[in-house]
């Protein structure tokens, strides 16, 4: 049961989740939100703790209105994404890997 991140991310990424934020360093940067990798989560909680518009959640407390972002999640690491040739997968730390220039393609179509 990871940590999902919503569509309260979307267009603007406030960051507060990184760093101090999530200790397994599992939240990456796509274009419009971040993405938790749902295979390296600890489900710590911090992100939703320290996330100011509530977009961080576990999954089990995701609302009806918002599940496609619990599938749009790992389809962000394990879908090759737009203009890569390879699925993301485990990298196992976001610092390392750095902003990803893309989205999963519900949240790249999606109107906020
Ligand atoms: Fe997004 Fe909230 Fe993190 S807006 S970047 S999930 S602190």
């Amino acid at each position: 049961m990871p940590f999902v991140i919503t569509s309260a991310c979307i267009d603007v990424k406030d960051g507060a989740c990184l760093g101090g934020g999530c200790p397994a360093d599992c939240i990456y940067e796509g274009n419009r939100k971040m993405y938790i990798n749902p295979d390296e989560c600890t489900e710590c909680g911090a992100c939703a703790v320290a996330c100011p518009v509530g977009a961080a959640m576990i999954d089990e407390m995701v609302p009806d209105e918002e599940q496609d972002f619990i599938k749009s999640e790992e389809l962000f690491f394990s879908e090759v994404l737009p203009g890569r040739d390879e699925p993301l997968g485990e990298p196992g730390g976001a610092a390392e890997v750095g902003k990803i220039n893309a989205d999963s393609e519900f949240v790249a179509a999606y109107k906020k």
